[in-house]
């Protein structure tokens, strides 16, 4: 074990006991787990979504379900491995009914995302959808007043804030669970992850 697997091991223990949590009784009365993450803990790429659904939910797995295939394609049209990247979400419970994560989930769980991020190091973050988009943007001032329709697949280089030394590439895109539904963001998806193959 090298001091990142321990590193995020810690996380993971935290975020077992979040108690705290508005998500934390919803879990516990349906058998689910927190979603940390998965991947290579060296990865260049970093993928971030909202939250898990159900099925994550069950397996304590990122993006294995519906969505998930559409990123298994997206990545596979890249030759990009699963192994060879990190996956994980901002907030790490399962919201009822997958309704959007509220601003005080966001709060409480993404200083865990942001000591992830910390740890990893990743070039590039690809952020899944406008929560993910949003929540990094603001990290490091970037102007996230433009949708998401103006900002996917734009290549964004902040600056390390301060007392900090790394910053990472920002590539906002959709999240794939749009592309489900509408053939139209599905195409808009993997054309804008072409933009990965320079940073592999
Ligand atoms: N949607 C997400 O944002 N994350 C997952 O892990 C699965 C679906």
């Amino acid at each position: 074990m090298d001091d990142r697997d321990e590193k995020l091991k810690i996380i993971r223990d935290e975020v077992l006991r979040l108690t705290i949590s508005p998500l934390y009784a919803y879990r516990c009365d349906n058998n689910y787990v927190p979603v940390i993450g998965q991947g290579n803990h060296h990865a260049a790429i970093m993928f971030i979504g909202e939250a898990p659904g159900k099925n994550e939910a069950q397996q304590g797995r990122p993006f294995c379900g519906a969505a998930g295939k559409i990123l298994d394609q997206l990545l596979a049209s890249v030759h990009i491995k699963r192994e060879d990247v990190y996956i994980t979400n901002i907030v790490k419970d399962r919201p009822p009914q997958n309704r959007d994560p509220e601003p005080a989930e966001i709060k409480l769980y993404g200083p865990f995302l942001d000591r992830q991020i910390a740890i990893i190091q990743p070039r590039v973050i690809v952020t899944l959808g406008r929560f993910s988009m949003v929540y990094l943007m603001n990290r490091y001032g970037l102007d996230t007043l433009k949708p998401i329709g103006q900002l996917h697949g734009t290549v964004q280089k902040p600056h390390p804030l301060e007392n900090e030394t790394y910053a990472p590439i920002i590539i906002p895109l959709y999240h794939p669970a749009a592309a489900l539904y509408n053939g139209v963001t599905k195409e808009i998806l993997f054309k804008d992850f072409q933009q990965l193959q320079s940073f592999i």
